[in-house]
C-alpha cells in the first residue's frame, strides 16, 4: 500500500476492492481509512497521511475486506437512519433498505403515547429507531437467536426499550400484550431456503436470512402475531423481498387485516408492506 495521503490511498483501496467485488468500493474505502484516522468520513480529504501503524491496520483491514468479510464487521457498527448500534459475528446486519421500513412504520403511529412491537429485531436497531424518534412510546423488541439477543441487549441498554426472548411463531408468545400494540413491524428472515447469496450475506446467521422453501416461513406465523398483538385501529409494517409483494398481501389479508398496501424502497422495488387491524 502506497505512503500517499487519504485521498490517494482511498483510491487505491477502491480499485483492490472493485476487483475482489464489493459492491461499493469507493464507499468501503472512505470508511475504512477514515476509521483507522477516527476521523467521520466527511472529514477525510482534511487529514494528515496516516502513519506507518496506521497504515499496517489500514492494510489488514482491507485484506479482509477484500476476502468479503462485511464491513461493518470491520468497523464494529452499522448505521440504521439516525441511529448507529454495534455489530459483529452472530447477528445480522442491519442494512440501508430497512430506513423505507422505519419512515412507512413511523407514519403509521398515532400521535400521544402508543405501544410499538419490533419482531425479529437482531441488533435492535429498528427499536432502538423507533425509541428515538417516539420517546413517548413504549418499545419492546422481541429476538429469539442467542446470539442476536447479546448484541441486541447491548445496544438497548439504557434506551428504554424492552427486550424479549421469545419466538415469534410459538403458540401463545407475548400474550401480554394481546391487543395492546399500536404498532407492529418486523424485517424478518425472508430469502428462500438454497438461494445463493454475496459473501456478505452469508456471513449472517442463516436463521436471520432464510425462511424455508418459499421465505415465507416466519412471516407467515408474524401476520397472525401482528394480528393478536394489535389494537382495532393499530397498524403492522413488514419488510419482504421484492419477489414477495402479492404473496404477503395474501399472507396478511388472510391474517385478517385491511388496507393491505405494498410500498416500494428508494429504487422502486416493492419491499414493505402495511396493514390495518381494523
Ligand atoms: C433479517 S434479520 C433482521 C434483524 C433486524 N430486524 C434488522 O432489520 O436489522 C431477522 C431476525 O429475525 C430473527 N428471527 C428469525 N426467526 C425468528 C423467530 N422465530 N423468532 C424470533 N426472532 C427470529 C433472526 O435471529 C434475526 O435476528
Amino acid at each position: 500500500m502506497s505512503t500517499g495521503g487519504p485521498r490517494t490511498l482511498v483510491a487505491e483501496i477502491a480499485a483492490r476492492l472493485a476487483a475482489s467485488g464489493v459492491a461499493s468500493p469507493r464507499v468501503d474505502a472512505e470508511l475504512l481509512v477514515a476509521h483507522v484516522l477516527g476521523v467521520p468520513r466527511g472529514r477525510l480529504l482534511l487529514a494528515d497521511p496516516l502513519d506507518e501503524a496506521q497504515l499496517r491496520a489500514l492494510e489488514a483491514l482491507v485484506a479482509r475486506r477484500a476476502a468479503r468479510e462485511p464491513l461493518q464487521h470491520l468497523l464494529g457498527s452499522a448505521v440504521l437512519g439516525p441511529v448507529e448500534v454495534a455489530v459483529g459475528p452472530g447477528v445480522f446486519v442491519p442494512r440501508p433498505e430497512t430506513e423505507v421500513l422505519l419512515e412507512r412504520a413511523l407514519a403509521l403511529l398515532p400521535p400521544g403515547p402508543g405501544v410499538v412491537v419490533d419482531l425479529c429485531t437482531g441488533t435492535g436497531a429498528l427499536a432502538l429507531a423507533l425509541a428515538r424518534a417516539r420517546p413517548d412510546a413504549a418499545v419492546h423488541a422481541v429476538e429469539a437467536a442467542p446470539g442476536a439477543l447479546t448484541w441486541a441487549a447491548r445496544n438497548l441498554t439504557g434506551s428504554g426499550v424492552t427486550l424479549h426472548a421469545a419466538d415469534v411463531t410459538a403458540p401463545g408468545v407475548l400474550a401480554a400484550l394481546d391487543g395492546a400494540a399500536d404498532l407492529v413491524t418486523c424485517n424478518p428472515p425472508y430469502v428462500p431456503e438454497g438461494l445463493a447469496v454475496s459473501p456478505e450475506v452469508h456471513a449472517d446467521p442463516h436463521g436471520a436470512v432464510f425462511a424455508g422453501p418459499d421465505g415465507l416461513d416466519v412471516i407467515r406465523p408474524v401476520a397472525a402475531l401482528a394480528h393478536r398483538l394489535l389494537r382495532p385501529g393499530g397498524a403492522v409494517a413488514i419488510e419482504h423481498d421484492d419477489s414477495h409483494p402479492a404473496a404477503v398481501r395474501e399472507v396478511l389479508a388472510a391474517a385478517g387485516f385491511t388496507d393491505v398496501t405494498t410500498h416500494p424502497d428508494l429504487t422502486g422495488r416493492p419491499r414493505v408492506a402495511t396493514a390495518s387491524r381494523s
